[in-house]
């Protein structure tokens, strides 16, 4: 059992393996802040309501289907672009079809003269990653039915998040593994949690293109990967500095399995 006996409790490391273990979790636990931040401003809002619904997640995977592109944005990510009533203006317009005549009517409120007043600085068409809005035929372009992100960027975010995500759990998980939680069928199921998490929340994302309920599943999945990343920075940290060795563990030399 030689395997089992390498594996001792965080009260038999040496302090400065603590301290390096404590300096790891601290910051990959701001990082994970700063992801759920990421993941609010780039989805939330998308259905009208400022928190980050189910909804959200279906219109950024799979396309609002009512919604064209151009309003997906305006509700979603360039909704602080410009005053709501200037919002409802350009919808109204793409609504009642997005008649040409009515594009440029002279007033300060034609979407003419709101998209080069509020888009114009980043979406004057300099900038080749952003769409060129100036004009009727440019805006018009973004007036399809929006079907949410494309296979491509999927599959870029896909790999990424794939290899990321097993780097951060799998040092995580490292570090976990010195904690003593019984039974150690428990410690297996939190141990393996994030790695089943990342493989159905991103099979998720491809799912809710061809069926939109399986936004549910990229919420759960999400969340779950999130209680696991939580309870084992915790317990470790906490079983790191503030545990009380219980006698089974002192009697077993401190060996957890
Ligand atoms: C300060 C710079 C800035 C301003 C001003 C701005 N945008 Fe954007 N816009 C961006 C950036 C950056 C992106 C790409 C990132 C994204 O999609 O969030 C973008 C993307 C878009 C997209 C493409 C979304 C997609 O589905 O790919 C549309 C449509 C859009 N903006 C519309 C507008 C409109 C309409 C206005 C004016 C009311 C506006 N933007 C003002 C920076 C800006």
């Amino acid at each position: 059992m030689i395997v089992e006996r390498n594996c001792l409790h965080f009260s038999q490391l040496p302090i400065g393996m603590r301290t390096l273990y404590s300096g790891t979790l601290l910051v990959l636990g701001v990082g994970y802040l700063f992801a759920m931040i990421h993941i609010f401003a780039s989805h939330a809002g998308r259905d009208g309501n400022p928190a980050l619904s189910v909804q959200d997640l279906i219109i950024a995977y799979s396309g609002s289907k009512s919604d064209t592109r151009l309003e997906a944005a305006l509700k979603g990510p360039m909704a602080s672009m410009l005053p709501q009533a200037e919002q409802d203006e350009i919808v109204a317009w793409v609504r009642r079809g997005a008649i040409k005549e009515e594009f440029s009517t002279g007033t300060p409120l034609s979407v003419e003269a709101i998209t080069e007043k509020r888009c114009k600085a980043c979406h004057d068409g300099s900038n080749p990653h952003l769409p060129n809005l100036m004009g009727y035929e440019n805006l018009a372009s973004t007036i399809e039915i929006d079907t949410g992100m494309d296979i491509f960027t999927l599959v870029r975010v896909s790999h990424i998040h794939l290899f990321g995500i097993t780097f951060i759990f799998f040092i995580v998980g490292s570090i976990f593994c010195h904690s003593y939680i019984k039974p150690l069928w428990l410690k297996c199921i939190i141990l393996m949690t994030p790695f089943l998490a990342i493989i159905l929340d991103i099979g998720s994302w491809y799912l809710t293109k061809l069926f939109p309920p399986f936004a549910w599943m990229v919420m759960i999945s999400g969340a779950a990967m999130g209680v696991a990343f939580g309870v084992q920075v915790l317990i470790s940290l906490y079983q790191m500095w503030f545990y009380k060795v219980p006698d089974e563990l002192k009697e077993n030399k401190g060996v957890v399995s």
